[in-house]
């Protein structure tokens, strides 16, 4: 044992491990991303195998990225080192590039939320809300929003492990939680409630049939960006978790709190599009500002609501963009001797820099969002599991541990077969239609 570890913190609280990781899944990915998903897929369908992808892909890989955490206490590049194979750096070295991809545009994002937040006291998105969002999404505005967004994020990172993360967590879960069931309740009273309902949680197996080409990785993407799966970010928080934790059950309920996140969010957001007559998906990315914020403008209160409700999605999405720089950060320090502040300093300014074309032109923010969450995320998922599953022996010991039900090998040895040949397979398709499809995109974006 290096003096490395013996240094290395740990998270200071039982729960402090979930709330963190909850915190990063929980995020625009849910309540932002996934209606826009939802409704550019076709409905319920997506919703489906959606669902599916999480318990069946997503959960199993969650564990794939915690046993390359927590056995190696290392931050995703350092970690195939710690572990015996140099040769998959790479891998991690793909996670810090996704992750600095991912977050230039979350934090653009973002910076919108956090002007709607402000916008909501003087209700300036009211009147007109179409007009509104398009009005900020694009240009100087867009790109200080951006700014003051990556500046909070990296006070967080820079305050270090236990004190920032963890604290702010824990406030913002259960503060989600309490809107978003607030918002559904008014939501249920509105006209267009039944359809919307209808349209998101009654599918028609002829829609996944002839659409599966699109569905498929749209839905994997979704359900990797949204449990924070394919950078590294897993691996990285499961290295500060202890041995007495029980890896399964711990993915199981983050994944769980994630999804019923996501599905609360949906609840509010497709009555209120069926009632001022937006159609789901011809909104694109301002889908939720336009929907949400026409219908809060309807509300008695609204602009006590539009505050209160942007204010937590901010939030929200502040634990998850920490969570994604605090492994940027964690491989400065690891790897070049940084300090904390320093390297949090120059890194949030790196991606605030490449995050200014995102905020001038929405063809780009598209374009790094189909990057990231159909081909660099899934691509994560694919080496690591590749990595866990062949390459490292002692995968199933590590899920072993902390539990008494695992510990004669049966569940570990079926989960190590499991991400063997059926995860890998399916992944692997994912890829193949993702690559293909980006393929078409950037042709027609350049050509
Ligand atoms: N899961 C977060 C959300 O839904 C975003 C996020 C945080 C993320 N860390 C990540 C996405 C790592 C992909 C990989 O908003």
């Amino acid at each position: 044992m290096s003096l490395e570890d013996v240094t290395r913190e740990k998270w200071a609280t039982r729960i402090g491990f979930i709330l963190a990781a909850v915190g990063s899944a929980v995020g625009l990915g849910n309540i932002w991303r996934f209606p826009f998903q939802v409704g550019q897929e076709g409905g319920a369908a997506f919703l489906v195998i959606y669902l599916l992808f999480v318990g069946l892909i997503g959960i199993p890989a969650m564990l794939v990225e915690f046993v390359v955490g927590r056995r190696s206490e290392r931050n995703p590049i350092n970690a195939f080192d710690r572990l015996g194979h140099g040769e998959w750096r790479f891998v991690g070295a793909l996670g810090v590039f996704t992750g600095f991809v991912i977050l230039a545009f979350y934090s653009v994002v973002a910076g919108w939320v956090t002007r709607y937040t402000f916008a909501s006291l003087t209700g300036a998105y009211f009147g007109e809300p179409s007009v509104y969002f398009n009005s900020i999404a694009e240009g100087p505005a867009a790109i200080g929003f951006h700014a003051l967004f990556m500046v909070a994020t990296a006070v967080i990172v820079a305050a270090g492990i236990q004190r920032g993360i963890e604290l702010a967590v824990k406030v913002m879960v259960p503060a989600l939680l309490a809107l978003l069931v607030g918002l559904i309740g008014y939501a249920f009273t509105l006209e267009g409630a039944a359809e919307g309902y209808q349209y998101y949680l009654s599918p028609e197996i002829g829609v996944i049939a002839s659409n599966w080409m699109s569905i498929l990785p749209a839905a994997a993407g979704q359900a990797f960006f949204t449990l924070s799966l394919g950078m590294g970010v897993m691996i990285t928080y499961a290295s500060y978790l202890g041995e007495d934790r029980n890896l399964a059950v711990d993915g199981g309920w983050i994944a769980a709190l994630n999804t019923l996140v996501s599905i609360l969010a949906g609840l509010v957001v497709f009555p209120v599009l069926f009632t001022i007559g937006v159609e789901p998906g011809s909104g694109g990315a301002g889908e939720l500002f336009v929907g949400v914020g026409g219908a809060i403008a309807q509300v008695p209160g609204s602009r006590l609501v539009g505050f209160v409700f942007f204010g937590v999605v901010v939030i929200a999405a502040l634990s998850s963009a920490i969570s994604i720089l605090e492994v940027l950060v964690s491989y400065a320090i690891d790897n070049y001797g940084m300090e904390r502040k320093k390297a949090t300093a120059v890194i949030s300014s790196v991606v605030f820099l490449v995050g200014i074309p995102t905020a001038i032109d929405l063809d780009v923010l598209n374009l790094y969002d189909q990057i990231t969450a159909s081909l660099l995320l899934p691509l994560g998922v694919f080496l690591t599991v590749v990595f866990v599953g062949w390459v490292y022996p002692d995968s199933a010991e590590e899920v072993a541990k902390g539990t008494s039900k695992g510990s004669d090998g049966t569940l570990p040895t079926a989960w190590l077969w499991y991400i063997r040949i059926p995860i890998l397979l399916v992944v692997g398709l994912v890829l193949v239609i993702s690559a293909i499809d980006l393929y078409g995109t950037l042709t027609d974006m350049f050509l």
